[in-house]
């Protein structure tokens, strides 16, 4: 089954149409909430909402381990992650959505691991291509059948949070290599890599990044939600064409 993990601006998704919800317990405590299983299109898919469904938990307080761990043993087998970015690259304009295809992580002190050696032994994970490229390939191809422009790759960085970066952070990150930044992609990314699950991701800039166009003297939050908006719109059109494909 398809999982979506809603971010910032995707708390809810009015395209889906809910059957029931799931309070689940891990041994990794609590996910972020209820699971919503529903129907998009007749397909049967399952949603949560990365920070809450009142939005209310910061991105390094968010319990990936719990959220992942239960989406796979509710059934999921892939899942589509939504993130609010900002932009670096000098084409990453606010309201682009990109599906990155590369992270550097900047994040530390999270519960980034399941093989922590206390169930299971110490196992490092192959992370060459941090995202599922099948999973990336059929977001790319619901994009074009929905007539939606997406960014075909990029580089994720993974900040900590929750404030947002200086301008110097962001022009060391963007010598580093990273074309946009985020505060949720990791440890995300990896869990799903220790679970087997196929994990892509479809990051929506928002705001450019500190330092950078109208960003120069300060990342203006409040015309955040005005970008985020109408970009969601468009990631839910891409997600009722994502859930025709069949995952093979
Ligand atoms: N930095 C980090 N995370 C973000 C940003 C940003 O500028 N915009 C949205 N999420």
């Amino acid at each position: 089954m398809l999982a979506i993990i809603g971010g910032t601006g995707l708390t809810q998704l009015s395209n889906l149409e809910i059957t029931h919800r799931q309070v689940i317990r891990t041994p990794f405590g609590e996910p972020s909430g209820a699971l919503t299983f529903g129907l998009i299109n007749q397909h049967e898919v399952m949603f949560i909402a990365r920070h809450g469904y009142g939005h209310t938990i910061p991105p390094h307080m968010v319990n990936y381990r719990a959220n992942m761990w239960a989406l796979q043993e509710q059934g999921a087998t892939r899942i589509v992650s939504v993130a609010s970015v900002g932009g670096i690259r000098s084409d990453l304009l606010p309201g682009t959505i990109v599906v990155p295809d590369q992270i550097i992580d900047y994040t530390h002190g999270r519960f980034s691991t399941y093989f922590d050696g206390r169930e299971k032994p110490v196992t490092h994970i192959d992370f060459t291509h941090p995202y599922c490229l099948k999973m990336r390939g059929h977001i790319l191809e619901a994009a074009r059948m929905a007539r939606e422009k997406l960014v075909d790759g990029g580089v994720y960085a993974a900040t900590q949070g929750p404030r947002l970066e200086s301008a110097a952070e962001i022009n060391r990150i963007e010598r580093d290599g990273a074309d946009m930044v985020g505060m949720t992609g990791m440890p995300e990314a990896a869990l799903a890599k220790e679970l087997g699950l196929s994990y892509a991701a479809l990051a929506v800039v928002v705001n450019y990044a500190a330092g950078r166009g109208n960003s120069r003297d300060g990342v203006h939050l409040e015309a955040v939600s005005i970008v985020a908006q109408p970009a969601m719109a468009r990631v839910k059109k891409v997600l009722e064409m994502l859930v025709e494909s069949d995952g093979d």
